[in-house]
């Protein structure tokens, strides 16, 4: 017996310990698996299967097996809590980089700066002794009131994926694992943990699944969140279909899949569908499903030992590639490589929405003073409501980027202008009034806007009117922004919109009656100065929105077809496929601002777009060619998006989708020559009956655009 317990602690040590690292590294992981599942008792198994507190689960201590621990991002990673509640753990040691929101990435349409994003999520957390981050996630826009819009990313399945796969490879290469979120059909807050998510296969297949799918294969991910809501009847925590079927029997899924926190609902039905960690809030953890009543479950032969081990050897799996991983990087946290990162990702998030009177970039020669006005020049967005934020080392705002980049030759004032009076856990009661102009702020802004060469209006939302857990009632600018605009744009003629928020808002007025109107976001620990550089012009904005922002709710097809929130806790997705663009564009509905729209302080044109073929076969490529000229005087970067509408097809499709693009600095007066593959499978759509891809032969047309709906040029194939 005393043997036994000699051998194992030098056989973890051999498995886990730094000692051997050389012969770890020589041993297949999957040996090592074996290995320890072999000498686990069922007990042991079972309790790496569920929460221990907060934010980590079980391992096993005699075997040297470390528990698993996580933390949220996507913004960045969050300060250490209490281990076993949610209050602050008061250290001093993790503050860290605010990183742009999940949609300013977005807007960046740049998958290089995901990475990055990743990289700066990797490294703080191993800074901070994290083994998964709570991130990506990239639930769909599907319904533009969504209170999570800030966190995800795209109303488009292509975009959503790109980024999705670079932001997980960017967080893993520094052996952390991203824990991509949530699967599946998460797109409203309102009853997000009752409501009955009801969507054809189509849909599933074509809009919401490509970007997890994307990042399982692409970016193999080696952890996935499941979502509150139910699918198709079943929480998604239990759902055979999401989780065995599709993702880990279809994708090949090697990793974990944890609950979403306290979103489990039956011990049985989520063990034997798919659910390998159950996550929660509180304790008691030996009560949770996952524990005791899952080792009743095994023993009176509800669940198989099979089942259990299989789970038990996908934790491992992640393990060995991120706690117990060989050459594990220390990791760092809020450097200045981190800020230049934030930066990089906030300068091109920027979306440059009207420019009419060519008042930006401000000429610095010309200005002697400026009005900066409003609540979101001074407020920080790293924290506020109910969900998930970072302890931001550092967040410049508006107002001291402005100060910063401007302030040598002009002089900056601040005027207030409006009350951000609104909070996430008030009652609406509580919060009654919110939309209201404050006449006090008003004429205080206006009286300074009428002495300065420019006034700077940063108005918009912030984390407490957008935040996790609520939904927005309606698309206006919250705290009487509008009153304000009116009276600040009357007093100064210079007048800039800038607006910070994370979601679609209804700007018909302001796009009617200004003329120069900026789109920022919550944009990370650098957000400030990334602003006043494209108000300076040092950064040349080339952000493009990631999703399409509407007239009126009306035209937005959970509203049309009135299926939000849902009645009778069932939203049933009537649009299908026509999510975003998708629908608008098919239903020949004008937005107010399309998906994929922005400007720059240049202009591009497109000329010589061809295929390098006329007729292609399922298996093949094209490969699209066009050239790209910057007919301006500066610098910039230009979005080429390539849009493919299947011209009469036989079956509902889109109008158009987006099926590649890319982001390209041209010097002035030069021609960037543009390269880029479609494979001709991704033209597939998805027969629900046959329930297969299925790839239409036939003409197709294919778009180079500067927006979905600027096309510049257009060329035609055949499938055969
Ligand atoms: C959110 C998740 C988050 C978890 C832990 C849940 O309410 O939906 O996105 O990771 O809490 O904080």
């Amino acid at each position: 017996m005393r043997i036994k317990y000699i051998i194992i602690p030098i056989a973890a040590l051999f498995l886990f310990g730094n000692v051997s690292a050389q012969r770890v590294n020589q041993t297949p992981i999957q040996h090592k698996i074996d290995y320890m599942v072999k000498r686990m008792t069922l007990e042991e198994k079972i309790n790496m299967l569920h929460g221990n507190a907060l934010f980590s689960s079980g391992g096993v201590k005699r075997l040297g097996i470390p528990e698993l621990t996580c933390d949220d991002g996507p913004l960045g990673v969050r300060e250490e809590i209490k281990r076993f509640d949610w209050n602050s753990a008061n250290w001093t040691t993790d503050s860290a980089t605010f990183l742009p929101n999940g949609s300013a990435i977005a807007a960046t349409w740049n998958p290089a700066l995901a990475n990055k994003y990743g990289v700066v999520i990797g490294e703080e957390a191993n800074a901070r002794k994290k083994d998964i981050m709570l991130a990506p996630a990239f639930n769909i826009c599907r319904m533009p009131l969504c209170g999570r819009t800030y966190e995800y990313y795209s109303e488009d399945p292509f975009l959503n994926s790109q980024l999705a796969i670079q932001s997980v490879k960017g967080i893993q290469s520094q052996h952390v694992a991203a824990c991509i979120k949530h699967f599946a059909a998460n797109n409203q807050e309102l009853n997000r943990d009752s409501v009955n998510t009801i969507v054809d296969e189509r849909a599933l297949r074509e809009i919401y699944f490509p970007a997890f799918k994307a990042a399982v294969q692409q970016g193999n991910a080696y952890t996935v969140m499941s979502a509150y809501n139910k699918v198709n009847g079943y929480w998604c925590s239990e759902n055979d279909f999401l989780l065995n079927k599709v993702l880990k029997n279809e994708w090949g899924f090697k990793g974990a899949v944890m609950s979403d926190w306290s979103g489990v609902h039956h011990t049985v039905a989520a063990a034997n569908n798919g659910l390998d960690i159950e996550m929660g809030s509180s304790g008691p953890y030996d009560k949770w499903y996952f524990a005791k009543p899952l080792l009743e479950a095994v023993k009176s032969g509800q669940v198989s030992v099979k089942t259990i081990d299989d789970k038990v050897r996908r934790i491992l799996w992640l393990i060995y590639h991120t706690s117990m991983s060989s050459n594990h990087p220390k990791g760092s946290i809020a450097t200045p490589a981190h800020a230049k990162a934030a930066y990089d990702i906030a300068s091109e998030s920027i979306v440059l929405l009207k420019n009419d009177a060519h008042l930006l970039p401000l000429k610095v020669n010309n200005i002697k003073s400026i009005a900066v006005i409003g609540d979101n020049a001074v407020r920080t967005f790293a924290l506020g409501g109910y969900g998930a934020g970072v302890k931001a080392q550092h967040e410049i705002t508006a107002l001291e980027g402005i100060k910063s980049k401007f302030g040598k030759t002009a002089s900056v004032t601040f005027a207030q202008g409006y009350k951000a009076k609104y909070l996430a856990n008030n009652t609406d009661a509580q919060n009654s009034g919110y939309d209201q102009p404050d006449q006090t702020l008003i004429d205080q802004a206006v009286a300074l806007a009428k002495t300065t060469d420019v006034a700077i209006l940063c108005i918009g939302s912030n984390r407490e009117y957008e935040s996790e857990g609520h939904d927005r009632k309606n698309l206006e600018l919250p705290f009487g922004e509008q009153a304000l605009v009116n009276a600040v744009t009357a007093a100064n003629p210079n007048t800039i919109i800038v607006i910070m928020a994370g979601a679609p808002y209804d700007l018909n007025e302001i796009k009617k009656s200004n003329h120069t109107i900026v789109w920022s976001w919550f944009n990370g620990s650098e957000a400030g100065n990334a602003l006043a550089d494209v108000l300076k012009g040092v950064v040349n904005p080339s952000g493009r929105l990631p999703f399409t922002f509407p007239v009126s709710l009306n035209d937005s097809p959970a509203s049309a077809l009135n299926t939000y929130p849902g009645k009778d806790l069932t939203a049933e997705y009537k649009e299908g496929i026509l999510v975003g663009y998708r629908w608008y564009d098919t239903k020949k509905i004008d937005p107010l601002y399309c998906f994929g729209y922005g400007l720059s302080y240049t202009n591009f044109t497109y000329t010589d777009l061809t295929t390098n073929k006329k007729t292609y076969k399922p298996d093949d490529k094209i490969t699209v060619s066009l050239k790209v000229k910057n007919t301006g005087s500066v610098a910039g970067k230009e979005v080429v998006q390539l849009y493919i509408s299947k011209l009469n097809s036989l079956v509902l499709r889109p109008e158009k989708e987006l099926k590649a693009f890319k982001k390209i600095m041209i010097l002035p007066a030069k021609t960037a020559a543009i390269s880029v593959n479609i494979d001709i499978k991704d033209l597939a759509y998805f027969d629900s009956k046959l329930s297969k891809w299925t790839i239409e032969p036939g003409q197709y047309q294919l778009m180079a655009a500067s927006s979905s709906k600027d096309i510049r040029q257009t060329a035609t194939f055949n499938i055969k």
